[in-house]
């Protein structure tokens, strides 16, 4: 496997170009938003220059990674050359399906299709191409150039040598393959979203004030981040849609998005990314 297309430029979208083409293989970034693309890029320069301050790269393997990267506004045009596809955009099932169709009507026949979906059933969107046994879930983790794991996903239609070359890929770019089956929420947001869930209702119930709370789990639990701010640093909204997948999936109340949640996601306040969340930002 070389050639690599990422579709979406987001957050997610743009870590994982950055690992990739920092360990050698060419990127095809594709977003139809120019500015996403632009955006991304620049976030991958500042991210790169803070691996350079910190020793991590230097200013020439920045340069060569950089000259990995190509940039495409359409599938049709940066997918047919991949040998796998990621996809990376939005949390959004339907939008996913119909990206899954595009990918598989313009990818070449051997090529892999993985989606870095956090919960969406990778079985729903093998169904939406031809090629069910080649599609799997890569789950990145946020931010990608620093965590190591990626949480593999098969579906019942995978094939076994899909797997295991998904798992050698994800060895050469130095992080760790953990595989697991297609049940909600894998198992990161399975054991993730419960606790930061309980969190948010510990503290609409009174029990303590969003900094203890955070610092409890620091400190005791050794957390790098506390579960409301990690909350915060997620995105409510997407905290919200992934316990929802799991309520539906499982039928059991225990993964009920917290009335508090859903009431700062309708009011907007979605974390960092919109200024405020269970901080300020
Ligand atoms: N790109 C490159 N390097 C980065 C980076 C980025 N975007 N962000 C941070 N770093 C590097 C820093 O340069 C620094 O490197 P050194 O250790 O070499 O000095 C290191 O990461 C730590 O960064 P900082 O010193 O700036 O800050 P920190 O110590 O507070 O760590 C953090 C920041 C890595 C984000 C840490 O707080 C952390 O691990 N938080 C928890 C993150 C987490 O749980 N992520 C999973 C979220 S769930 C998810 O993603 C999946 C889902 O489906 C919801």
């Amino acid at each position: 496997m070389e050639k690599i297309a990422v579709i979406g430029a987001g957050t997610m979208g743009n870590g994982i170009a950055h690992v990739f083409i920092q360990k050698g293989f060419k990127v095809n970034l594709i977003d139809t938003q120019a500015a996403a693309l632009e955006k991304a890029i620049s976030t991958i320069e500042k991210n790169m220059d803070r691996q350079i301050s910190k020793g991590v790269i230097t200013n020439e393997e920045k340069l060569a990674a950089l000259s990995n990267l190509s940039t495409y506004t359409s599938i049709e045009t940066g997918v047919p050359a991949a040998d796998l596809v990621i996809e990376a955009a939005t949390e959004n099932s339907t939008i996913k399906e119909s990206i899954f169709t595009q990918i598989d009507q313009c990818a070449k026949p051997t090529a892999i299709i993985a989606s870095n979906t956090s919960s969406i059933s990778i079985a729903q969107l093998a169904a939406a191409t031809q090629r069910p046994e080649k599609v799997i879930g890569m789950h990145f983790m946020n931010p990608v150039p620093v965590m190591k794991l990626v949480e593999i996903i098969n579906c019942n239609a995978t094939d076994p040598e899909v797997t295991e070359a998904i798992v050698a890929l994800t060895k050469k770019i130095n992080k760790v393959p953990c595989v697991v089956k297609d049940f909600p929420g894998f198992i990161a947001n399975r054991i993730l979203m419960p606790m930061i869930n309980e969190a948010i209702i510990a503290y609409s119930e009174g029990v303590s004030d969003v900094e203890t709370i955070d610092q409890i789990m620091k400190l005791g639990m050794a957390h790098p981040m506390g579960p409301l701010q990690l909350a915060d640093y997620i995105g409510l909204d997407v905290c919200k849609s992934i316990l929802d997948i799991m309520y539906k999936g499982f039928g059991n109340t225990k993964y009920s998005p917290c009335p508090l949640l859903v009431s700062m996601v309708e009011e907007g306040k979605l974390g960092v990314k919109t200024g405020a969340g269970f901080y300020k930002y």
